[in-house]
């Protein structure tokens, strides 16, 4: 493993495609295969993931098991009037935390649906960036202005363009890359001409945008029960909840963006472990 964490970054600039619920279970993959995690809330206002982890807390305090918890942080906001002195506040805040997590294998950074500097700050960093995405043409517009007719590629949207930004900082400041990953999420079984379109659209804009693209959760009830009990579909065994075959298949899937990660040193690991 090499010496500074690797870091994951979950992003788009749309909300509730499900960045928060990937984090926490890419997350939990990597604490129950025995590594040490950091995990950064950078959308401290909504405060999805610290509300999971806290719900986990109180969880496993209440049935008094153990559960796997990362090192957790949230990230607010600065205040400031002046956008110079705010954005001074929110590197210092960002690098500071940031450099505490530094024994950490890992960072997993959750960042908002929206566009605000602490989340560009923090994609520069990625090693690798999850970017959820709804399977639905709307959603696809964050990516990519399409033409109606032909669904060819018009432009890229301010999303892509700042993913490219982000790259290009990122490449200045330690000549990193950043592996990104577009996965797509709650796929549903009935809309099967709709999921074909997109996955050929998706294609055609992975290598233009270059990123790559990763077939990712169904839509699956599970996600949202779990938040409020704080866990994930793998601890379900651990707490004594029956798998179902919905689960096993939920767990696949995870198993599988988790393959599709670039880790440095551990991809054997990863696939053995999960
Ligand atoms: N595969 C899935 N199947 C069913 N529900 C899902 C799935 N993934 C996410 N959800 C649900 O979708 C909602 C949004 O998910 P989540 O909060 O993770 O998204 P987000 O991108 O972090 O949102 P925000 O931009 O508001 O931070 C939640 O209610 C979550 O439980
Ligand atoms: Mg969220």
């Amino acid at each position: 493993m090499s010496k500074k964490p690797y870091v994951i970054v979950l992003g788009n600039e749309k909300g509730g495609t499900g960045k928060s619920t990937t984090a926490m279970h890419v997350m939990t993959a990597l604490l129950r295969l025995g590594y040490k995690v950091g995990s950064i809330d950078i959308d401290a206002r909504q405060g999805t993931l610290s509300r999971y982890i806290e719900n986990r807390k109180t969880f496993a305090n209440n049935y008094d098991i153990e559960l796997p918890m990362p090192e957790h942080h949230r990230i607010e906001r600065s205040q400031a009037d002046s956008t110079k002195v705010a954005e001074a506040e929110d590197t210092a805040a960002f690098e500071k935390v940031f450099s505490s997590l530094q024994k950490c294998d890992f960072v997993v950074i959750d960042t908002p649906g929206h566009d605000i500097y602490l989340s560009r700050l923090a994609h520069s960093y990625a090693d690798t960036l999850i970017t959820p995405l709804n399977d639905s043409f709307i959603d696809l517009d964050v990516l990519a202005h399409l033409k109606a007719d032909s669904l060819e590629l018009d432009r890229p949207s301010i999303y892509a363009d700042w993913v490219w930004e982000q790259k290009k900082n990122r490449a200045v400041r330690d000549r990193g890359s950043i592996d990104w990953i577009v996965l797509r999420n709650r796929l549903s079984h009935i809309h099967a001409n709709n999921k074909e379109k997109m996955e050929t659209v998706l294609n055609t804009l992975s290598k233009r945008l270059a990123f790559r693209q990763v077939p990712g959760f169904s839509e699956r009830v599970i996600f949202r029960e779990l938040f409020l009990s704080g866990l994930t579909l793998l601890d379900l065994q651990d707490v004594g909840r029956p798998l179902t075959l919905s689960h096993v298949a939920a767990k696949q899937e995870l198993r599988n963006l988790m393959n599709h990660i670039r880790f440095p040193d551990l991809d054997q690991k990863v696939k053995a472990g999960l």
